[in-house]
This record gives structure tokens, sequence and C-alpha cells, in this order.
């Protein structure tokens, strides 16, 4: 089985979209052990407790160096042997170190069609704001591979979400959830701990 842990900040729908998938009979080959937040009473870790899955709060701020704080994160993750890390809604930036270490086993869901919107800045509602001021018809959701470009990554799954007339970044961004992240994250765990699987299976044999 591939060790997963969710690293979140806030509400955790996208963590909640994974635990629904899997208890649907999908990610036959993961499961999600633990569960970190960055911000103490994140939703999300609620959500986490319900699945009786562990949870660890690491925040940023109790850090004052960003080193610090991923050799944190680092640390509660080999303490658990995490083989893939998904990134969902979670708003801090991981050092270089960080990710190379785990250079193709963390992923990450972004609110927008990257490379539009994306990159510093571009979180949560903000994303959809700026696609709104921009004025585009169509924007989506991607998952991607974390690399120390924030946003930069190679992509696995893109899908697109209509912008409608009268759109604010609340009602744009309840859709592009509904209709992508909340797809393409699940589908993507499952991808990926497949295929970690066969791995490992593989090296096994040799
Ligand atoms: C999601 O829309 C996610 O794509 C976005 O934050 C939201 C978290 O919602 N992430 C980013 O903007 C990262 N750059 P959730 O906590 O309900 O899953």
């Amino acid at each position: 089985m591939i060790k997963i842990a969710v690293l979140v900040s806030g509400g955790g729908s996208n963590l909640q979209a994974i635990l629904d998938y899997k208890a649907a009979g999908h990610i036959p080959n993961g499961e999600v052990c633990l569960v970190i937040s960055s911000k103490q009473g994140a939703y999300a870790l609620q959500r986490a407790k319900n699945h009786q899955i562990d949870t660890l709060v690491i925040e940023r701020r109790q850090f004052s160096k960003n080193e610090d704080f991923c050799a944190a994160l680092k640390g509660a993750l080999q303490a658990y042997q995490i083989d893939l890390i998904v990134l969902a809604g979670f708003m801090c930036i991981l050092t270089k170190e960080f990710t190379d270490f785990y250079a193709g086993r963390i992923i990450n869901v972004h609110p927008s069609l990257i490379p539009s919107f994306c990159g510093e800045g571009y979180y949560g509602l903000r994303v959809h704001q700026a696609a709104l001021d921009y004025g585009v018809k169509v924007t989506g959701a991607t998952v991607h591979f974390v690399n120390e470009i924030t946003d930069g990554g190679k992509i696995l799954l893109q899908r697109a979400v209509e912008v409608q007339e009268g759109d604010t970044p609340e009602t744009l961004q309840k859709r592009v959830m509904e209709q992508a992240e909340w797809i393409l994250l699940p589908q993507a765990v499952e991808m990926l701990s497949d295929t970690m699987e066969q791995t490992k299976k593989a090296g096994e044999r040799k």
C-alpha cells in the first residue's frame, strides 16, 4: 500500500473528495495515513478525524525560517514513512531541498489552467478574482507535480470550466471545485499510487 499524506491549510474539501473517492472503492493501492495542517483549527483536521486519520498541526508562523518549517514537515512525513504527498489547499511555499527530496512524489491542485493565474500570490479566491478581472471565458483546475517553482512542475491533469455572466470569485471557485478539482485530484492520487505500487512491486521482485 502506498502511504499518502495530505497537506492542508483550510476547509479541506479537496481532502474530502479524496476520502470519498477512496470510500467508493477507488484508490486501491493508496491509503491516506496522515493529514498535516499549517493552521490550527482548520476544518480539514475535523474531516480527517471523522475518518480516523492521524493529524498534525505544523504552523508556518512557529518557525522564523522556511527551512526549519520544511525540516519539521519532512521529519513528520518520514516518521510515517510517507510515499506520496498531496498538497490540497496548502498555502505554504516549500523549499527546493524539500521538493528535490520528494521529487516525483508531491502533487498539488491549483484552481486555474496553468500557466494562467498561477505562481506566488495566486492562491484561493485571489486566483478566481484574477480570472474575472482579466475577463477570461474559460478557467479550470490543474494537478501538477511540485518542484521549487511555485505552480511550475510538470502537469498531470487539467480540466476546463466555463466562466458565467455575473460570476463572483466565490461562485467561480465553487464551480471550479465541483467540475474540476474534486474530480481531478482523486484521479491523480489513484493514478500515481497505482504507478508507485507497481514500481515498488517490481523492485521487490528483483
Ligand atoms: C482549492 O481551490 C485549491 O485549489 C486552492 O485552495 C482551495 C482549497 O480548498 N489552492 C491554491 O490556491 C493553491 N495555490 P479546500 O481547502 O476546500 O480543498
